[in-house]
């Protein structure tokens, strides 16, 4: 160790430095009010929640190097608010050939606590050298590091690990499972697929930033998200992160960029899913959204099928766009019509139930937006069929709105024969097992002849009596002119009429 070199690069970086940590102290004091207790305090700070921040350096505060023997590093004295001093190192530009080296020549790790070690270009990054030992904090950010390798020794104190934007691929599984003090670890930047393995026991405060890493599994990040009995990892910049994931995972199709958030929501899933006292729906998801501009919407599939339920459930997670209750008792669907969280139901099925008329969903959103309702096996009675025709200028109609009733018993009648029949053709599925209730046949088996006789009957009966009517005056005539031919010929009169009293007229015709 050259001391002398040591001593003057020293003294002339103090000056300097004690000139940039006041100002950093009179800044990070008034920020220490706001900081936990847990954090790295009295350093010179960027101006960010302290908990969440490693011991950080911009880029123009890197050691100039203009000669062969130049450091590449720098130690930065530290006072702490307990007034204790600890120093901060810090580097710039290192590779595998210079990287011990130049930490060496800033008397690395002699009574330092803090580190950043920015634009470093290394193949493997040995976490397990016994150097890294005694960091509070230890930052490698900017660089080019493909892999870390080996595990932190035991009692590491490291609460604050960045090793933002490397380009790294991978990370060893156990390389971080016995820095038990972390609470910040900044892996955003990279391209790992897969997050090792966290200390998250005791309870502890974790903030995990994973932004910009895009090829980490989601798999892996779920598994993090809820974990019962622990403090939840508190995900920085969430808004801006997405995973990725496959069809080996779940419901995801292809490999897919998915938010954070969605993946957060997955685990809401099932405490969102309806249940009561001795009944539970099953909710999974259904497929991916995915609309242009927007970020991608997991849909949700909810079944509460065969489980007893009188009614429709009164809650139902976010995102349903499919709902089955059959095989219930349910008797009304107002929940269809007035339950904000249905509003997005496009596939409902309620086979097998009660239900005994569709009146009430007249006007509801519902029917606007429905793609498949199914009322198969219920005990409806009527169709009003002007509910379920859209109108002429719903965009979502042509075909895209299917319709099941099969197996109810509708009231039958001529018009049921003449026009029902025809409509239920064109907009119904499974028109051929609509049943009707009063006739021992199908709706589209019923022949408006034989339906409509009734009106046909009467009209018959009108023609009779005006037959009956016209041949008994026909026979009157022919009898008259009988009577006269004899009473002309034969000169006397036939019965009846010899019996008939004489009236006024014939004397007048005797005379
Ligand atoms: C880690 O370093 C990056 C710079 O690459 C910085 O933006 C980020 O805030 C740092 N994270 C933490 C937790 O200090
Ligand atoms: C990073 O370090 C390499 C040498 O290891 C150097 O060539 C390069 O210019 C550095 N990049 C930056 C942005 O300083
Ligand atoms: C580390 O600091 C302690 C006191 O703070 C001091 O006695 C010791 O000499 C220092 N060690 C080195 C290598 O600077
Ligand atoms: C990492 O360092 C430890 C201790 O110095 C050593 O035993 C181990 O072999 C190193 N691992 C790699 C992959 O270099
Ligand atoms: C890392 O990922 C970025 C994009 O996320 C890509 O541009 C870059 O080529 C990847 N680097 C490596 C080494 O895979
Ligand atoms: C990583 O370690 C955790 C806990 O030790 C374990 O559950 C997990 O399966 C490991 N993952 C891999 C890829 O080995
Ligand atoms: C975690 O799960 C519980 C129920 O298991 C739920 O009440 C809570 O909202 C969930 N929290 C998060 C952040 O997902
Ligand atoms: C993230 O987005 C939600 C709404 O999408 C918003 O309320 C929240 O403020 C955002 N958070 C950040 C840190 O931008
Ligand atoms: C998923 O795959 C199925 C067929 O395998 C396809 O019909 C569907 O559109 C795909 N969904 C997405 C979101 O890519
Ligand atoms: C409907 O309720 C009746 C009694 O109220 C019960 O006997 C019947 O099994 C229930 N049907 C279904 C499908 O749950
Ligand atoms: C609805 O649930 C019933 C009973 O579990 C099942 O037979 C039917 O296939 C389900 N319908 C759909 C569309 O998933």
């Amino acid at each position: 160790m050259t001391a002398d070199r040591h001593t003057s690069h020293f003294t002339m970086q103090y000056i300097t430095f004690t000139i940039l940590l006041y100002m950093g102290l009179v800044r990070g004091r008034t920020e220490e009010d706001q900081a936990t207790a847990s954090g790295v305090n009295g350093e010179i700070r960027m101006g960010i929640r302290p908990s969440e921040r490693c011991f950080y350096q911009l880029s123009s505060e890197c050691p100039k190097v203009e000669h062969f023997n130049d450091c590449p590093c720098k130690r930065i004295r530290i006072i702490s608010h307990s007034s204790s001093e600890e120093n901060a190192v810090f580097c710039c530009n290192l590779n595998s050939r210079t990287f011990d080296t130049g930490l060496a020549c800033a008397n690395f790790p002699n009574n330092v606590s803090y580190i950043h070690i920015r634009n470093a270009t290394l193949d493997t990054f040995n976490v397990s050298e016994v150097k890294w030992r005694r960091l509070k904090s230890l930052a490698i950010t900017d660089g080019k590091i493909n892999r870390i390798k080996g595990q932190f020794l035991m009692m590491t104190p490291t609460h604050c690990l960045n090793l933002s934007n490397n380009a790294m691929v991978d990370i060893e599984n156990n390389s971080f499972t016995r820095l038990a003090q972390l609470t910040s670890l900044d892996i955003s930047y990279n391209n790992i697929t897969h997050l090792p393995a966290l200390n998250t026991m005791n309870g502890r405060e974790f903030w995990l930033d994973i932004s910009g890493t895009n090829t980490l599994w989601c798999h892996d990040i779920y598994q993090y998200i809820n974990k019962t009995g622990e403090k939840q990892i508190i995900f920085n910049r969430e808004n801006e992160t997405v995973c990725s994931a496959s069809k080996t995972w779940h419901w995801f199709n292809t490999t897919e960029q998915v938010p954070l958030k969605q993946v957060r929501y997955l685990s809401l899933l099932q405490t969102e899913c309806p249940k009561g006292e001795n009944w539970q729906c099953q909710c999974s998801f259904g497929r991916l959204d995915i609309v242009e501009g927007k970020p991608p919407t997991l849909a949700v599939n909810v079944d509460c099928s065969g489980i007893q339920l009188s009614e429709l459930p009164d809650r139902l997670p976010r995102n349903t766009i499919a709902l089955n209750v059959s095989y219930n008792n349910i008797t009304v669907l107002d929940e269809l019509r007035i339950n904000p969280c249905y509003q997005d139901i496009r596939e409902f099925y309620a086979d097998y139930n009660s239900i005994s008329s569709i009146n009430k969903l007249e006007g509801s959103k519902f029917l606007d937006n429905y793609a498949l309702l199914s009322l198969r096996h219920n005990k409806i009675k009527s169709l009003p069929t002007y509910i379920l025709t859209p109108n002429a200028y719903d965009k979502n109609y042509v075909g895209s709105k299917l319709v099941k009733l099969g197996g109810n018993e509708l009231h039958c009648d001529c018009n049921t024969a003449k026009y029902l029949k025809v409509w239920l053709q064109t907009r119904i599925l499974d028109s051929d097992e609509v049943l009707c209730e009063n006739v021992k046949e199908k709706v589209v088996d019923l022949e408006p002849s034989k339906m409509c006789v009734y009106p046909g009957d009467w009209t018959d009966y009108i023609y009779y009596i005006i037959g009956a009517e016209v041949l008994m005056l026909m026979s009157l005539i022919a009898k008259v002119s009988y009577d006269y031919w004899v009473f002309k010929t034969a000169g006397y009169l036939p019965w009846p009429a010899n019996k008939m009293p004489k009236l006024p007229c014939d004397w007048l015709c005797e005379t």
